[in-house]
């Protein structure tokens, strides 16, 4: 009777301890004792959770998976957390699993690295980006040049009535940011290597979404002592991180192999090193881990976007058509379009902000941390908080794209058509917003509006009869499309 009762007492203790630590959080659906919102919780897809809670909690909500997830999904609200307390949510996972699945070694690099560190390697590649660069001139002629080679890649296709452009896509922009970090491209005939990377890439980021076990390891670091859950929520991850790694390595050994610290620096290495000479932050693991950081965020984010573009824009063949007769007007057919004509482009500034709005790549957003505690929209969230600003919602539900699941770029035309709805654009928010925004945001842009406009200036996009466009994307937290068919026909 007494074991009986002292087990029951425990029991109670520990729910009144761990309803304790939920109410302490945002409210949310009710959390189950110790595994709170883990059975209704898909890892893969995690953008579905806002459709279920995003209105009936009033744009603010916690999941408990197992660890708290607070889930910000109105625009207004997650500008007043990144914007406006910007410093209080700007940390990422400091947890051993997502530190160590997510970064070449722990703390290191830009992506998911924190404090001091973040800060400075964040700094030191942006202002490296700017000088060669990024968003104007010597930049833009890189992507042109890239854009050029995709473009003779689809001139070469034999059969043009059964096109997949996957990969010629992945290899333009794959080029873009090899060339910016290492200093040189691949042709389209000899680029095994990087297909490798890609394929390595998607092996890792596939399993992770099948991988639910993760979360044990997030909650429970003490149980990675046994070493089958430490396999499976850790170690198998990481080890498919450093294969990919393991190209970044080798590039950026290759890279130092001719670097002259006296000569004009003529890649991102070339120039990080020079930098770690004044700053001992620089180091080499920062080096690889930011190269590789840029390489993973900068190759397979943009490819999907177009691709998605692509799609887009053989299933709306008005706005295609739309967009071709903007650009034949203002750039004709005997140059490529370049960003100084972007200006007089509204009609194709629009496609773009519609195509990023619809293909709406990442499922959620990537996690961040808040580095104290602090209120959002008058909610309370402690400090140490897995926060996610579900920007995905945002471009999905968001009540003023009216009509939101439709195709439709003349929904960011002001009356008229000659400018932009500037209240609107910035909800188009693919980049995120704030301290973590996306640190490669002026290269995406450029590539994104030169890649889709050349395309458009010398191809017409069309499906296949009998073929309609499968737009369900696979479940992994980058949606991609599905590999699928098309047609293309020289304009
Ligand atoms: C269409 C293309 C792209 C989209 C939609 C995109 C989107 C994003 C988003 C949503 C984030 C997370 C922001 C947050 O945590 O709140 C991010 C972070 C980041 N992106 Fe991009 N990105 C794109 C292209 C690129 C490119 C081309 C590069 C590199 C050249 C890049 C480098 C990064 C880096 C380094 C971060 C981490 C920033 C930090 O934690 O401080 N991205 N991106």
């Amino acid at each position: 009777m007494l074991v009986l009762l002292g087990i029951a007492t425990l029991v109670v203790y520990a729910l009144f301890r761990y309803y304790s630590m939920v109410s302490k959080y945002p409210r949310g659906p009710f959390p189950w004792p110790f595994i709170g919102n883990m059975l209704e919780h898909n890892i893969a897809q995690e953008h579905l959770a806002a459709e279920k809670y995003a209105s009936k909690f009033d744009g603010i909500f916690t999941l408990h998976v197992p660890l708290p997830n607070v889930f910000l999904t109105d625009y207004e609200t997650i500008r007043e957390a990144f914007v406006e307390k910007g410093d209080d949510f700007a940390g990422r996972p400091e947890n051993i699993v997502m530190q160590e699945i997510f970064t070449y070694t722990p703390n290191s690099g830009v992506l998911n690295s924190n404090g001091e560190n973040w800060r400075e390697q964040r700094r030191v590649a942006l202002s490296i980006l700017r000088d060669i660069g990024m968003g104007k001139n010597l930049m833009e002629e890189q992507v042109l040049s890239s854009v050029r080679e995709y473009l003779a890649c689809l001139d070469n296709i034999k059969d043009k009535g059964k096109v997949d452009l996957h990969w010629p896509i992945q290899l333009m922009v794959g080029n873009i940011i090899n060339e910016t970090l290492f200093g040189y491209r691949y042709k389209y005939d000899d680029c095994e290597v990087l297909i490798k990377y890609v394929e390595d890439f998607q092996k890792w980021i596939g399993e992770l979404a099948k991988s639910p076990e993760i979360a044990v390891g997030m909650a429970a670091p003490s149980l990675l002592k046994i070493p089958f859950i430490r396999y499976h929520s850790l170690t198998k991850h990481r080890d498919n991180m450093l294969t990919i790694a393991q190209y970044v390595v080798d590039n950026v050994e290759k890279c130092l192999e001719g670097y002259k610290p006296e000569d004009e620096p003529s890649c991102f290495v070339h120039a990080y090193k020079q930098n770690a000479y004044l700053n001992h932050i620089c180091s080499d693991e920062n080096l690889i881990s930011t190269c590789n950081d840029f390489f993973m965020a900068g190759q397979e984010t943009t490819t999907t976007t177009m691709r998605w573009a692509v799609l887009y824009l053989a299933i709306n063949q008005e706005a295609q058509e739309k967009l071709r007769r903007e650009i034949l007007t203002v750039v004709g057919k005997d140059r490529l379009p370049t960003m100084a004509d972007k200006a007089k482009m509204i009609f194709a500034q629009a496609t773009v902000l519609e195509v990023q709005r619809m293909a709406n790549i990442l499922s959620g957003n990537l996690a961040h941390r808040t580095t104290r505690d602090t209120v959002v929209k008058g909610h309370k969230i402690p400090n140490d908080t897995l926060v996610t600003g579900d920007i995905h919602y945002v471009l999905a539900r968001d009540p003023n794209f009216v009509e939101p699941e439709r195709f439709n770029p003349d929904r960011f035309l002001n009356d008229d058509g000659t400018a932009l709805r500037k209240a609107l654009v910035d909800r188009v928010c693919a980049f995120s917003l704030g301290k973590r925004i996306c640190a490669g945001e002026g290269l995406a842009r450029v590539e994104l509006f030169l890649g889709l406009t050349a395309t458009i200036q010398n191809y017409r996009i069309l499906t296949r009869e009998g073929e309609p466009i499968d737009l369900e994307p696979l479940p992994m937290k980058i949606l991609q499309p599905k590999d699928q068919f098309i047609k293309i026909e020289k304009v």
